[in-house]
């Protein structure tokens, strides 16, 4: 070892003794300081960056056992956990009233969730929320139905029930006597840009939800949106629960009815209580972008043409539209009437409930009569373009029977279409009036 005199050196202590290094490295760095520097401050971050990496906790990022969608954007990791973040999930599920219950949303910053998650927690429910936010409509709305729910007191959960962690979670924190499952990927056109995230949250999403419900003890009664489109090529109307559903129309519709066999298979096994209820065209204020009311109305004000579909044969293109408030209504008689689920310990004890129906409004309106009232109530004339109905997943017609629901959930639709597109069309006039724009 020999002394190295103080320009020899890098850092600035002079007169320190370095152990002699090797010659190459030394000429190197004689030659090209900074670059050594540059070179030693790399590393060093690398192996910063490294640790962080494997030191990162499991629960911080999405993990699907079943399968992932990296198509999605909302499926980035996500971060979850900590203090903070269960005291919120916490205080938002806590039981308000003597009869309450305590209700897990999924779905709940969609159109049909936000309503029932309000319904819910006004009653004094206890309610939390999950949902991905992602992008198939636009988020922002999304995010508006957030607010309005954090107002009320809800707490929504961004994650995804493809994420079996964040599931286990949850029920480890809370125990749900309820699950109201309506998370999904919806709409029949979409299947043919994107069918993966169909398979991914309708199937895939469904039956990791299914496991963690499963595993909980005490195993909650699961109220669940299956959907209309399930009667698919159905031509004997008004559509009954008993009616044959083996023919879909669209890999939408196939997914929900891949969803119904699903909760048969969960309840036979593992005794949980079941309720899929299929829903007739949903419409109304907060509603959903790519529904024909909703962008009907946005065209119909930008003076852009409106598609009015017919049928073979010139047939009527019609739908048994009904309105939020109703579907509410039956979501809460479904969950009110649900019975425990038989199981513990992920084993079945005992024969558990297992139920389907039919929420509809009884009245199909066809399409053209849909875009007059809204002319009336817009009072702008529809720029109309009478088109072939497209064989891309719609059906001609539906038409609910909903005796079944009225008998065993008490369920009695009662606003017309005109009541209820008057209410919708003031909604959206006052949300989208002012700065926002409704052409995402
Ligand atoms: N609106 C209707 O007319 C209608 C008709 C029949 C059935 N349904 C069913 O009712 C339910 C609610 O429909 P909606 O109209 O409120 O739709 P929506 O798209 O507004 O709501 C669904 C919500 O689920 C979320 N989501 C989707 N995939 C998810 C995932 N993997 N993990 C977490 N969150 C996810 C979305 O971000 C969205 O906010 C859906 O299951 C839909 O299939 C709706």
């Amino acid at each position: 070892m020999k002394q190295i005199s103080a320009n020899h050196l890098d850092d600035d202590s002079p007169g320190k003794f370095k152990p002699e290094k090797p010659h190459l490295i030394n000429r190197f760095r004689h030659h090209y300081p900074y670059l050594a520097k540059l070179t030693v401050w790399t590393f060093l971050f690398l192996g910063l960056i490294l640790v962080l990496f494997f030191q990162s906790p499991p629960n911080s990022s999405y993990s699907s056992p079943i399968s992932s969608d990296p198509s999605r954007r909302s499926l980035k990791t996500r971060s979850w956990g900590g203090p903070v973040w269960e005291k919120r999930v916490k205080s938002s599920a806590r039981i308000r009233s003597r009869t309450g219950v305590s209700v897990l949303v999924t779905g709940a910053a969609g159109f049909v969730g936000t309503h029932v998650s309000v319904a819910l927690k006004r009653r004094g429910d206890g309610v939390l929320g999950l949902d991905n936010f992602n992008d198939y409509y636009d988020p922002s709305l999304k995010r508006a139905r957030q607010a309005l729910l954090e107002r009320t007191g809800i707490y929504v959960v961004e994650g995804d029930i493809n994420d079996a962690a964040l599931l286990k979670k949850l029920f480890e924190l809370i125990t749900f006597s309820h699950v109201v499952h309506l998370a999904a990927q919806a709409g029949v056109r979409y299947a043919m840009v994107n069918p993966g995230s169909y398979v991914n949250s309708n199937v895939a999403g469904f039956v990791n939800l299914l496991e963690a419900c499963k595993n909980a003890n005490p195993q909650p009664a699961v109220v669940w949106a299956s959907s209309s489109s399930v009667y698919g090529l159905n031509t004997k109307v008004p559509f009954s629960e008993k009616d044959r559903t083996d023919q879909p129309a669209s890999l939408y519709a196939a997914t929900k009815k891949a969803g119904e066999e699903i909760a048969h298979t969960y309840n036979h096994i593992y005794g949980l209580s079941l309720t899929g209820l299929r829903f007739f065209t949903v419409y109304g204020p907060w509603g959903r972008p790519d529904m024909a009311y909703f962008f009907f109305t946005r065209d119909i004000l930008k003076g852009k043409t409106v598609p009015v579909f017919e049928g073979a044969n010139h047939g009527t293109v019609a739908r048994d539209f009904t309105y939020i408030d109703d579907i509410v209504k039956g979501c809460l008689g479904a969950l009110d009437t649900a019975e425990k689920s038989t199981g513990s310990g992920g084993k079945k004890r005992g024969p558990a409930q297992l139920r389907v129906f039919n929420l509809g409004n009884t009245s199909p309106v066809p399409v053209s009569s849909l875009v007059g009232i809204l002319e009336r109530l817009l009072k702008v004339k529809a720029k109309r373009v009478v088109m072939k109905l497209p064989r891309n997943g719609d059906v001609p017609f539906t038409h609910a029977n909903i005796s079944l629901a009225r008998r065993e959930l008490g369920y009695k639709p009662t606003t017309d279409l005109q009541t209820g597109l008057k209410k919708f069309v003031r909604w959206y006039l006052s949300y989208y009036g002012s700065s926002r724009k409704s052409d995402q």
